[in-house]
Formats: structure tokens, C-alpha cells, sequence
């Protein structure tokens, strides 16, 4: 059989089914702002819709990177295998568009809100309003700051930061690093750097490390990351050691900006969110490791504290996160350092991605 043609009729046949997926969520997203009739009757929050259904409202940021689709698809299928239904909203990165989804799925009479806040400090408004209509919100991975947040639920952030700085100084103990930030809207990058710096700062107090750039990227763009690395080199002559890039999607703008320079390969990147192309760059040898988040289990997670959370029954958290307002009750999950010896027993096995993907082979 000819290999080539059935990947290709494969691919076609994937990507007709996630077009008309986002197809008809889109459908029921306009739907849902611009239609009355399909806004359904309020109904007190906790008590089940006429369908006898529980109903959650997921208000997203983004779907721009990879790992938000696959949130995205667990969220709503571990929602439904809890027998409650599940509304979705994404709004490209737009705080204002945030705010307003979040609106018509509060006035929609969701059960309970989780959200993936844009803006951790603008999202608050969507929680004061949650509240007045009496519904509990839930931050799902980026935690909403400066608001009474009912629950938190995340990938400890900070451990995050720590994996990366981790695992690049054990490759260089000493030298000149490169810090490639997250968006400093988001808080998870701001504890993403704090984990980053339990690790370096001995390093650098000894003079062991040296920081020659650090910035934020905004939005967390490829683009941006490779702007920030083109700056980075020429202010140092190229003469770096090292790149902590705060995410798979600023490591891959960097090592863009790194091919330029003859230097993708020869200098230890990190990640995060473990994406197909950073797991393939890890196994060709540009990116040196990346850090995996396993969503089934947050999303499955989020799921389950949303569906009890919007019954009224009450919940034990693990822990409690300071928001700069409230202690707020939080599960943090664990992730997980993958490098290009781990990453079979990992990602692979998990069936994340197949290895036929990360090692570009035909089966
Ligand atoms: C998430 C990362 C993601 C980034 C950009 C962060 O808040 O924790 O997994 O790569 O946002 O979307």
C-alpha cells in the first residue's frame, strides 16, 4: 500500500473531523451570544436543568496551543461521562471577550464557571459576577488573581519552573543563561520563573550562572520568543550556554531563532506542555527536554470537583494558594521531566502522542 497516500488520506480525515467539530461549536457559540432564543431559561444554580442535566460553562483563553484542544475535548467528555453537560467558550486571547462569553454563560444558567483565565488580575470580574448570580467558579490551570475563587486546580507551576532549571544545570553547571518568560499576564508564568530561581540562585550567588537576558513573551508566542531570542544573541554575540523557555511554544520560537544562528542543537533548551513538535525536536536533538502535564488527569480532576461543586456538596482540597485575597483551596498536580531517555516510558506510553509521530516514522 502506498504509505504516503493513506497518511495523507489520514490526515484529511483528521482534520475534517476537528473543522467540523469546531464547526459546530463555533455554530453553537455564536449561537449562544447573538441568539436569545437559544439562551436557555435560568434556573437556580445547583438545581438540575430541565433535561434533569447539571450544566458547566468553560469559559477558555485560548485554543491557540496544542495542549488547549486536547483540554478542551477531555473536559467536556469527562463532564458528559459524569451524566452533566458542558458549554464551551473560547475567546482568542481578548480579556473583553472573556468577560462577555463568561456573561452569556452565566446568564445561560450554568450550574458552576471554571475558568482558564486570560488575564489573572481582569478575570476577577468574572467572578464577582459568577457570585452575584449565585455560581461557584473554578480556575483551571491558570489561577484567577485578587478574587474570591471557589477552587484551583493546576499543575504545580512552580515545580514546573524547577524541572526546567533542573535538568539544563545538570547539563551546564556553569554559564550564561537565557531566560525566555511566559506571558506576564499570566500568573502561571510568574511561578513558573519563581521555580526557576529556587534552582539557579545558588548557582548564580556562586557565579557558577550568569542571567545575560530575561523577558517576558507576550502571549506566549512563538513569534515573540523568537523576537526575544534574536535579541538575546545579538546583545551577547551569540555567546549563550543555555535557554530556559518557559513553554514548548517559546522553546520552539528560540530554537527558530537559534537555526538562524548555525546554534539549534548545540545549546540546551527547555519547555513545557510536551507538544508533538517539541517531542520530535527532542528526539532530533534541538530541544533538551520539555515537561509533561498529564490533562487527562486535570481535566478528569476539574470534572469531577466542577459536577460536586455545582451539586453543593463539599470538597477537601490538598492545599491552599494565596491569590493575593483569599487562601484558596487547590489540587496541584505533578509533572513530569521528559527528556529524550524518558520519553518512551512517558508520553509514549500514555499514548499522548504515538512513536510513530514523535519519530517521524511510517508504522
Ligand atoms: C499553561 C501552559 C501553556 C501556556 C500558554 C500556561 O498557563 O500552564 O501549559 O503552554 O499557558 O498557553
Amino acid at each position: 500500500m502506498d504509505r504516503g497516500f493513506s497518511n495523507a488520506r489520514l490526515i484529511m480525515f483528521t482534520l475534517t473531523l476537528i473543522f467540523f467539530t469546531s464547526a459546530c461549536e463555533n455554530a453553537a457559540e455564536t449561537r449562544a451570544t447573538t441568539d436569545p432564543s437559544a439562551v436557555e431559561k435560568n434556573h437556580s444554580p445547583g438545581q438540575p436543568s430541565e433535561e434533569g442535566k447539571i450544566k458547566i460553562g468553560f469559559s477558555m483563553d485560548t485554543l491557540e496551543e496544542e495542549r488547549w484542544l486536547r483540554d478542551r475535548a477531555l473536559f467536556k467528555e469527562a463532564v458528559e461521562n459524569l451524566g452533566a453537560e458542558v458549554e464551551i467558550m473560547a475567546a482568542n486571547e481578548d480579556d473583553a471577550k472573556q468577560i462577555l462569553q463568561a456573561e452569556t454563560l452565566i446568564s445561560q444558567g450554568v450550574d458552576l464557571l471554571v475558568v482558564v483565565p486570560n488575564n489573572a488580575e481582569a478575570t476577577a470580574a468574572i467572578v464577582n459576577k459568577a457570585h452575584l448570580a449565585g455560581i461557584k467558579v473554578i480556575s483551571y490551570d491558570r489561577l484567577v488573581k485578587n478574587a474570591d475563587i471557589d477552587m484551583y486546580i493546576s499543575f504545580d507551576n512552580e515545580q514546573v519552573g524547577e524541572l526546567q532549571a533542573k535538568a539544563i544545570t545538570e547539563l551546564v553547571p556553569k554559564g550564561r543563561y537565557v531566560l525566555i518568560g511566559g506571558a506576564s499576564t499570566d500568573y502561571n508564568a510568574h511561578l513558573l520563573k519563581k521555580g526557576v530561581f529556587n534552582v539557579l540562585q545558588p548557582y548564580i550567588d556562586r557565579g557558577d550562572i550568569t542571567i545575560v537576558y530575561d523577558q517576558w513573551t507576550d502571549n506566549w508566542t512563538p513569534t515573540n520568543a523568537y523576537k526575544n531570542m534574536e535579541v538575546a544573541l545579538k546583545a551577547n554575540n551569540n555567546h549563550i550556554d543555555a535557554v530556559i523557555a518557559a513553554n514548548d511554544a517559546t522553546a520552539g520560537g528560540a530554537i527558530a531563532a537559534l537555526e538562524a544562528h548555525g546554534l539549534a542543537g548545540k545549546i540546551p533548551v527547555s519547555g513545557q506542555d510536551a507538544e508533538l513538535a517539541a517531542a520530535q525536536r527532542i528526539v532530533v536533538g534541538t530541544q533538551h527536554l520539555t515537561i509533561y502535564k498529564p490533562l487527562n488527569m486535570l481535566a478528569e480532576k476539574a470534572a469531577e470537583l466542577a459536577v460536586k461543586m455545582a451539586k453543593g456538596e463539599s470538597i477537601v482540597a490538598d492545599r491552599k494558594i494565596n491569590n493575593g485575597k483569599i487562601e484558596v483551596p487547590s489540587v496541584l498536580l505533578a509533572p513530569i521531566a521528559v527528556d529524550r531517555h524518558n520519553i518512551d516510558e512517558t508520553i509514549i506510553r500514555d499514548h499522548f502522542h504515538s512513536r510513530e509521530d514523535v519519530y517521524m516514522v511510517d508504522q
